[in-house]
């Protein structure tokens, strides 16, 4: 039944920071009727999220008064950087397009115009400010792996940067970076502004274009990142990008690709398999690839030496030099 009603979740869970009840609990209102009045909602709504929030376990209750769990402190309170209650928004805002998954199955492929490839696509807009809590700590991890802060004078190319989450928080770990963003002009506006409160801006520049088709110039950088796109595309798009990124990159960079990775057998991780659902729902050929799938593919591309990292995300860090 629990898995029937799944969708309880995630509508209890985007109503709830769409009112920013984690907000507010964090806060200090602990109670059905103190979190009507601070939200402007009913307290039969506040009491009953609270409710739900209990059962799914990111709420706890003790002597009549509620609190976030750790996991909901950290993750669903605004103005943190890892906040993910932008995206809790936008998946109840998608819940109605899976009713459509069963038809998608049997065409084996999108049924309506909302397929992720589509140029300048509204859906981007929404979907890389939501996702970039997600980036947070990954790009972090990775900046620590590859000691970015002390690299010096460095250039990086970021393609599919979107709100160019990477370039901001690899600017500021080093005074010394440079960052070129390859995305579609609307997005990469986006960016340009997520960049500027960071106060890095003027080491980031943008490329507007499709990335199939645009150049990424030959060793021009030190550094290039792939975060969440593979699994958009297909076997050959992935191998042709794989092969212009080792062109990109001077001889010993590293190219940093992050995404949903299953293991070579299928068998988990249990995210990246759901996941491969909303590829099938969005993308003409996307899926959640497996770690042999990447190491064949970056060893055709050139690449010599791959290596994965997981991280406490759901998304796995491979890098290739
Ligand atoms: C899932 S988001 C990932 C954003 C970012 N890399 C991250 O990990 O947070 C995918 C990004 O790729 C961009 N994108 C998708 N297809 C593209 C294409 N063909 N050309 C250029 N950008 C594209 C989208 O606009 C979006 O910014």
């Amino acid at each position: 039944m629990r898995l029937v009603n799944g969708y309880w979740a995630t509508g209890i869970l985007g109503a709830a920071a769409s009112h920013s009840l984690f907000t507010h609990l964090e806060a200090g209102a602990d109670t059905a009727d103190r979190l009507a009045a601070r939200g402007g909602i009913s307290e039969r709504g506040a009491q009953t999220l609270l409710d739900g929030l209990v059962s799914l376990g990111l709420v706890e209750l003790r002597d009549g008064r509620y609190r976030n769990t750790a996991e909901a402190a950290a993750f669903l309170v605004e103005g943190k950087p890892a906040c993910l209650s932008d995206f809790a928004k936008l998946k109840l805002a998608h819940m109605g397009d899976l009713a459509a998954l069963p038809e998608v199955v049997r065409a084996g492929g999108p049924v309506t115009d909302a397929t992720v490839e589509v140029a300048d696509n509204p859906h981007w807009e929404k979907v890389v400010q939501a996702i970039a809590a997600q980036s947070v700590p990954v790009a972090t991890i990775a900046a620590d792996l590859l000691r970015l802060a002390e690299a010096g004078e460095i250039s990086i190319l970021d393609v599919g940067g979107g709100s160019g989450i990477y370039s901001a928080i690899w600017l500021e770990l080093n005074p010394a970076a440079r960052s070129t963003q390859l995305d579609w002009g609307p997005i990469n506006a986006i960016a340009r502004r997520l960049v500027a409160e960071r106060g890095v801006a003027d080491r980031f520049t943008c490329i507007d274009g499709d990335f199939h088709t645009t150049g990424f110039g030959t060793a021009a950088y030190d550094f290039a990142v792939y975060s969440h796109i593979a699994h958009q595309e297909g076997a050959a798009d992935n191998i042709a990008m794989f092969t212009k990124l080792r062109d990109a990159l001077r001889p010993g960079g590293t190219l940093v690709i992050n995404d949903y990775i299953v293991d070579d057998d299928r068998s988990g991780p249990p995210f990246p398999l759901l996941f491969a659902s909303e590829m099938l729902l969005k993308s003409k050929q996307g899926g959640t690839w497996r770690r042999a799938d990447y190491h064949a593919w970056l060893t055709k591309a050139g690449f010599e030496d791959v290596s994965f990292q997981p991280t406490p995300s759901p998304a796995t860090l491979v890098f290739a030099r």
